[in-house]
């Protein structure tokens, strides 16, 4: 028998997984939201990780309005949006591509000093097959460590940088980056999630370069150790768009991970990002 799905404000919320996820039902997020609607979705947000909805046609206006609803969009170090909308990022992948965004586990530009709050994907194009995104709780995967290794992270920082991940895409996309600086910043191993107060892992693969207060060896060691852990298929759950799905995501409490498996056919939409703060030890 299906579950009765809880209903808030005139929204419903179908959760996806017992971790993570929830897909919602009864709101046009391409029009003016009320207060009590956003307020709503913050808190849902908070509950269940990553938001998804179905059937949003956003332009780039719309987007950023319902984007501007939850605080102020950042510009994307690497890649500034189109003419007159910076807060945009396209992501778009077709037979011509080389590299495709966040093909590697990561919390969306972790290598700045105030990483997003949360980011909106919007994709209106998907392959006949494939494309599908993954996301993981962070919390989840903080929660299932040993006392032991808890106890070890406590007080740990490490430091995350865009060089790796910004120059290799410029070089296979043929943007010459030369004498460009790229973010970089230190956090918590394990931070206190600014909404719900939860500690969560924030280490990933794609930024987080080494643990500052040990040696590279033993840095690499325990940072695979954590990578391998917070990957866990029971942490996750794989979204299938549609055309014009979006998914909103609390950048401090899952990671993400875009799947492509559908070359030489395109995957195309926009992102645009919500600024956040600095990240606290838990
Ligand atoms: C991203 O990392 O923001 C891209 C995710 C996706 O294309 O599914």
């Amino acid at each position: 028998m299906d579950m009765p799905i809880p209903t808030r404000a005139g929204l419903q919320f179908r959760r996806l997984s017992p971790h993570l996820g929830a897909e919602v039902e009864g709101l046009d997020i391409t029009r003016p939201l009320t207060p009590e609607q956003v307020s709503t979705l913050r808190a849902a947000l908070g509950e269940h990780g990553v938001l998804f909805f179905r059937g949003q046609r956003f332009d780039h206006d719309s987007q950023k309005r319902f984007g501007r609803s939850f605080g102020p969009l950042a510009i994307h170090p690497n890649t500034p949006g189109p003419e007159g909308h910076p807060e945009i990022l396209p992501i778009h992948a077709d037979a011509t591509s080389k590299v495709i965004a966040g093909e590697r586990w990561h919390s969306d530009v972790s290598c700045t000093q105030e990483p997003p709050l949360g980011s909106i994907l919007h994709i209106h194009t998907t392959p006949p097959l494939g494309g599908d995104t993954l996301f993981a709780s962070l919390t989840a995967a903080y929660e299932a460590l040993s006392p032991r290794l808890k106890t070890y992270l406590a007080g740990l920082t490490a430091t995350h940088s865009g060089e790796r991940n910004y120059r290799r895409r410029n070089a296979l996309n043929g943007v010459d980056d030369r004498g460009r600086v790229f973010p970089s910043a230190v956090h918590p191993v394990v931070i206190r999630h600014p909404i719900s107060g939860r500690p969560a892992l924030y280490v990933n693969r794609l930024f987080t370069q080494k643990i500052n207060e040990v040696g590279e060896e033993e840095s690499e060691a325990i940072l695979r150790l954590l990578y391998e852990h917070a990957e866990r298929p029971d942490f996750q759950i794989r979204f299938r768009w549609e055309p014009h799905s979006v998914a909103f995501w609390d950048n401090r409490a899952v990671q993400h991970l875009a799947i492509w498996d559908y070359f030489p056919q395109t995957r195309s939409g926009s992102r645009v990002t919500v600024t956040g703060e600095r990240l606290e030890a838990a």
